[in-house]
């Protein structure tokens, strides 16, 4: 841990509950450290999984998601659940792009919770101080973290697709919810469905910077050399990439 680095980190809050419970934080007093920066949402369903990518791509160290308790939300009555799955999604998503998923944070806060509001974020900030400025922890320069980020929030329309065919709640209750998450489903659509669209999405991000041979690809993103061909053989395919035989090495032709 840097001994005198002061993390920045977004604050997605509920306009219902987390922020009335940040409020009450601070009208009681209760001391918790300067790094939050807020922004109002009227639920923590309304935050866009792209929102969150976007946070950590112009400079979040950490992200923080608060909504009011399951079954209080203001809409629906449960835009949380989503939150919930989209904030699952998400960390899958970070992990998937080499960033630490602990840099994201879903906690549900109500407004009469003030000291449970700064005893949330003494904990956040504690764990994102003890991470580092973003890309430290995760040994990566801020040209890798971009790139992946950046290949993340591309996938971002193809991953609410995905989400709206095959990651349906089947039962919209907490006891649903819970089980939906357990049931190991999101992960089983993510690992099939979403991670190889995301490695396509590195790589094509790469070779915008340059023509890279598939050894290159591989080390440079930590994909497996056979996965790297497979997607380069399928890419040629689709006339998105050029193999140049001279250079030994693929081009981008259209991304
Ligand atoms: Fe607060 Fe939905 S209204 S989480």
């Amino acid at each position: 841990m840097e001994q005198n680095f002061k993390p920045t980190i977004i604050g997605f809050l509920c306009n219902w509950c987390c922020y009335g419970g940040a409020d009450l934080c601070g009208v009681s007093r209760f001391q918790y450290p300067p790094y939050l920066r807020v922004i109002r949402v009227m639920c923590s369903g309304r935050v866009d999984l792209r929102f969150l990518v976007k946070a950590l791509l112009n400079g979040a160290d950490g992200v923080f998601v608060g909504g009011c308790h399951l079954n209080d939300c203001h809409y629906n009555p449960e835009g949380n659940y989503d939150a919930l799955v989209n904030s699952r999604l998400c960390k899958k998503l970070l992990a998937h792009t080499g960033v630490n998923p602990d840099r994201l944070r879903l906690e549900w806060v109500s407004a009469g919770e003030g000291i449970r509001f700064a005893e949330v974020m003494n904990d956040f900030s504690k764990k994102i101080r003890h991470l580092g400025p973003l890309g430290s922890s995760e040994n990566m320069g801020k040209e890798d973290l971009t790139l992946n980020l950046e290949a993340a929030a591309r996938l971002v329309p193809y991953i609410k697709l995905v989400e709206r065919e095959k990651l349906r709640l089947p039962v919209r209750t907490e006891a649903g919810v819970h089980e939906f998450l357990e049931s190991g489903e999101l992960d089983r659509v993510f690992d099939g469905a979403i991670a190889e669209k995301l490695a396509m999405s590195r790589i094509i991000g790469l070779l915008k910077t340059a023509p890279l041979s598939t050894g290159a690809i591989s080390e440079k993103l930590g994909l497996a050399p056979s996965d790297v061909s497979r997607h380069m053989i399928t890419s040629s395919r689709h006339g998105m990439v050029r193999y140049d035989t001279a250079g030994q090495c693929y081009t981008l032709v259209r991304a």
